[in-house]
């Protein structure tokens, strides 16, 4: 018996491309710097804060002389949060462009996510381990966390784990929250005249961490692949037993850019995207009774069958229950303590009715109790809503449900309703990355390490270019500083990384736009396949539907 797959074996042997640029010899790469940058926004008080990192130049690797790249670097790499296919490879391209400087040079995994810095569990990566994850999905090489540094003695504990192993570098796999503290810590270095240097590097299946240097997060990519794959088949499962509507709640957070993506690559029924929703400022009836129409119209037609898709941040783009979100996450920030000692889930939603404004409290007090229960569950570390845990499209299927049934009593509707309820999420996270990831995880980590062998620090590692070729893909640094702004968390005004939500006037919302109301009536459903690892390259190198279009 085999103890690995026959593909993971054969993708041991895939060779991850590089741009053009980062391909040849190692001491042929200069570091070329351009213009100053600023934040994105609230730039008085992100100069403030960023003292010593904020204003660098952006950074571009191209060919040329390097005088520097010789000098044994050790660096350390920590994965954070949420699982992106690719990460694997980001180590894998740290630890070959070091090794390629200066093959004395160590890298350094650090445990179970940022809690190993501080917690001082490191192993160090060797050829032989690195190789037993090449390609692969999951981020099992060294482990994951949450846990967020920002604390000052928590720094200084990174500072005083560093000097004990001569760690000279960390770098920081994430997304924008983890981007945000590597931005934090390398500052707080600086401040310390420490020389530890720290790099990010855009991680997230979301695709929410994007700007206009950031094309994508690696991860993004293969997760939706996976998905669309699902969806594809259960598209086709649908047309042909002609029995059930699919509520299908894809991961996301609060972006959709999963859902539209998944969108343009399936053509369903119904796809709602939380952006839309929040800019036509369309309250949860509303949000209903646009599926319920199509719902009508599709049984006119003798087709009682349909596929929708939930991005499952939607709740919190509904504006009344953004407001009563918006309101819970201050009440239960500025009484933490005082609501875990609340026992019964009865004692907790009499005590926060209490605290609520009228319109909150009736908005709170309308929705199915399993939704008010989790709405009220612990933040995430970051002070976000848990919206993976959060039903809705079981809430959507309830109050369909009830309005089909009332429709069905006046005679308005004469169809069969019956549901299954889906939710895609992990099932994409750890799959082995497609050629595209692999590629671009690889060249991020590679980038990430010629930033530190060049000396850089509050840098995220970025490759662009991503409609193109690998060979025509542009390695650059951007100064973290550069994508921030301020934003409440926890109750309190944070500087954080600008989160790219779904841009409604972008060409995939249009592409998308133009041909809902098509979709929605005639079923259209197309049938991706599974990823393809090796054959034509309109199969296996091509990127997502959303960097074709944005790149149009
Ligand atoms: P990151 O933001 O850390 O990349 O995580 C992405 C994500 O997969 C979200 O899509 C999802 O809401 C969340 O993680 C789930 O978190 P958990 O893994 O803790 O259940």
């Amino acid at each position: 018996m085999e103890t690995i797959s026959v593909l993971q074996r054969i993708r041991y042997e895939y060779k991850p491309k590089l741009p053009k640029a980062l391909s040849g010899d190692i001491n042929n790469i200069s570091a070329e710097s351009g213009e100053n940058t600023e934040p994105v926004d609230n730039k008085a008080e992100i100069k403030a804060i960023f003292e010593n990192t904020c204003g660098m130049p952006i950074v571009t690797f191209k060919e040329g002389i390097n005088k520097k790249s010789d000098k044994i670097n050790n660096a350390g790499v920590v994965l954070s949060g949420g699982q992106a296919p690719g990460g694997h490879n980001v180590i894998a391209g740290i630890f070959d462009c070091l090794k390629k400087s200066n093959k004395n040079s160590k890298l350094f995994g650090f445990l179970g996510g940022p809690s190993g810095i501080t917690d001082d569990k490191v192993i160090e990566i060797t050829d032989k381990f690195m190789d037993e994850y090449r390609n692969t999905g999951g981020f099992d090489i060294i482990g994951s966390g949450r846990k967020k540094l920002e604390k000052e003695d928590q720094f200084d504990k990174c500072i005083e784990v560093c000097k004990k192993r001569s760690i000279n570098a960390i770098v920081i796999i994430g997304g924008d929250d983890s981007n945000t503290n590597a931005a934090l810590l390398a500052e707080y270095f600086k401040k310390k005249k420490s020389d530890i240097q720290v790099i990010g590097v855009p991680k997230t299946i979301d695709g929410d961490l994007k700007n206009n240097m950031v094309e994508a997060s690696f991860g993004f990519d293969t997760a939706t692949n996976t998905y669309s794959e699902l969806i594809g088949n259960i598209c086709r499962d649908a047309k042909s037993a002609k029995k059930y509507w699919h509520f299908i709640k894809l991961m996301g957070r609060s972006a959709s850019h999963i859902c539209l993506e998944c969108a343009l690559q399936t053509q369903p029924n119904f796809s709602i995207i939380s952006e839309d929703v929040s800019e036509n400022q369309q309250s949860l009836n509303e949000i209903v009774e646009d599926i319920v129409k199509v719902i009508v119209a599709r049984s006119d037609n003798k087709e009682n069958f349909g596929i929708v898709l939930v991005p499952e941040g939607l709740i919190e783009f509904i504006p009344e229950i953004n407001k009563l979100i918006a309101e819970l996450n201050v009440i239960l920030a500025e009484n933490e303590k005082y609501f875990s000692t609340l026992r019964t889930y009865e004692d907790q939603s009499e005590w926060i009715n209490q605290k609520l404004s009228k319109d909150a409290s009736y908005t709170f007090s309308s929705l199915p109790f399993d939704i008010q229960k989790q709405l009220l569950m612990d933040r995430d570390p970051h002070g976000n809503v848990q919206v993976s845990r959060i039903e809705t499209e079981e809430l959507l299927i309830e109050l369909i449900e009830s309005r089909l049934n009332e429709m069905k009593s006046n005679d308005q509707f004469k169809g069969k309703f019956a549901t299954q309820h889906h939710f895609l999420g992990y099932e994409g996270r750890c799959a082995f990355p497609s050629n595209f990831d692999a590629d671009y995880a690889y060249s991020l980590g590679f980038t990430a390490s010629l930033l530190i062998i060049n000396g850089f620090t509050g840098y995220m590692s970025c490759v662009e270019n991503l409609s193109k070729s690998s060979e025509e893909w542009i390695s650059h640094g951007i100064p973290i500083t550069m994508m921030m702004n301020l934003e409440q968390r926890h109750g309190k005004l944070k500087p954080v990384i600008k989160k790219a939500l779904v841009d409604l006037e972008g060409k995939p919302f249009k592409m998308f736009k133009n041909k809902r109301e098509k979709w929605a009536i005639q079923t259209s459903y197309t049938y991706p396949g599974a990823i393809q690892y090796f054959g034509p390259d309109e199969v296996c190198n091509k990127p997502t539907k959303t960097i074709i279009f944005e790149h149009e």
